[in-house]
């Protein structure tokens, strides 16, 4: 670390602790409220969280569960998505969307990324189609909602559900409609570094069907829709009251915080337009990002990231390896090569400091280090 780096304090990728800060009465009462109660898994708490953000998101139903990785398997194993299916994805995703597909036993298909945006690329999603192909699959990336328009033009034709994996994109919108209401079912995640935030592991499913929605709640719960009766196989995937509590405040904050997350996008892209090699993710024009992370992207990408972690900045990748290329992958595994836009991307990017309590002071340091390495 150099010497201003020790002068200096660190500037998290993330900072939980000043946002709890910032809401802490509210936060302590609501959990000493579950603690009175002594009802710690789903009950009155977790379904009026459910039903706040239901109605967020533009909704009918909102399924709380135990992880955004629960949401993704359970939403598409619901659907009846099995082995011999296929689901067509992005490389380019946090691999919980890959291992969803794979733990119904059903094979991801990926295609290529938009350069500009690193969303799925329509065509491709087209040219990946085979008669085995049931879901497709896209990611909100970073907080900016998929071409949808296009993806649901694609599924309609074919009779295959559009899903969406929104895990990233809490209160983002896309033609002015929340993400998480633009197609069948969307898995949400509220890990805590998400923009919605829980304090430990959690998740949900939202959609309209009703139908869905009951199987997941049996899926959720030992597969049954009363204690002792087990209808169906199911599992342990329920939510957390003390979960379902910090997300109820935390909810009414959702849009000053994505409003401040995009203030800060707005000024590091001024301050760094025109820094020599440097590039953006593009934000589409009928897209409003929640920003969840603020993505540049530099051939000499290594040395970027060393830079600003040498002067206390703790950037970092999101994804540094392609779902393609993960042995975990299984036989969905394609080799180097095989998506051209995706593998050139996860080369050059790097995550930005990003929260709604970013300072000023905090961003210029950033910006500075990051065009003094432009300029080297
Ligand atoms: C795109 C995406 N999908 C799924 C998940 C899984 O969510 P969780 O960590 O809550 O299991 C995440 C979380 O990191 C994610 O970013």
């Amino acid at each position: 670390m150099s010497r201003s780096a020790c002068d200096a304090a660190a500037i998290p990728l993330v900072d939980l602790k000043a946002q709890y800060l910032d809401i802490k009465q509210e936060i302590d009462r609501a959990i000493a409220e579950v603690v009175s109660s002594q009802y710690f898994v789903l009950g009155p708490v977790v379904k009026r969280f459910e039903e706040e953000f239901a109605a967020y998101s533009g909704v009918a139903h909102c399924v709380a569960l135990q992880s955004g990785t629960a949401a993704v398997w359970l939403m598409l194993q619901a659907l009846g998505i099995k082995p011999g299916d296929e689901v067509v994805t992005t490389p380019i995703t946090f691999f919980a969307t890959v291992e969803g597909i794979l733990l119904c036993g059903a094979q991801p298909v990926f295609a290529d990324v938009d350069e500009r945006t690193l969303n799925l690329d329509p065509g491709q999603v087209e040219a990946a189609l085979t008669r085995r192909t049931k879901a497709i699959l896209p990611v909100h990336l970073y907080g900016q909602p998929a071409d949808m328009d296009a993806l649901r033009g694609i599924a309609r034709g074919r009779g295959l559900f559009l899903l969406e994996d929104a895990a990233q994109a809490a209160g983002a919108t896309y033609q002015g409609r929340k993400a998480g209401g633009l197609g069948s079912a969307a898995a949400a995640s509220f890990y805590p570094g998400k923009n919605l935030g829980a304090y430990g592991d959690a998740g949900a499913v939202l959609t309209d069907d009703a139908g869905l929605a009951e199987t997941l709640r049996m899926l959720r719960d030992h597969g049954g829709r009363k204690k002792n009766h087990h209808d169906i196989l199911g599992s342990n995937a329920r939510m957390d009251a003390v979960q379902g509590a910090v997300l109820s405040v935390k909810l009414k904050h959702l849009d000053r915080w994505n409003a401040a997350r995009r203030a800060h996008a707005e000024a590091y892209r001024q301050a760094l337009a025109g820094a020599p090699g440097l590039g953006f993710v593009e934000e589409r024009p009928d897209c409003r990002s929640n920003f969840h992370l603020f993505v540049v992207r530099h051939p000499r990408r290594d040395g970027l990231l060393e830079a600003l972690r040498a002067e206390g900045i703790q950037a970092d990748i999101h994804y540094p390896i392609c779902c393609h290329l993960q042995p975990a992958c299984g036989a969905g595994r394609r080799p180097a090569g095989s998506f051209p836009a995706a593998e050139k991307a996860v080369r050059e990017i790097v995550s930005l400091p990003m929260y709604a309590e970013l300072s000023g002071e905090q961003r210029a340091r950033v910006v500075r280090t990051v065009r003094r390495f432009c300029r080297a």
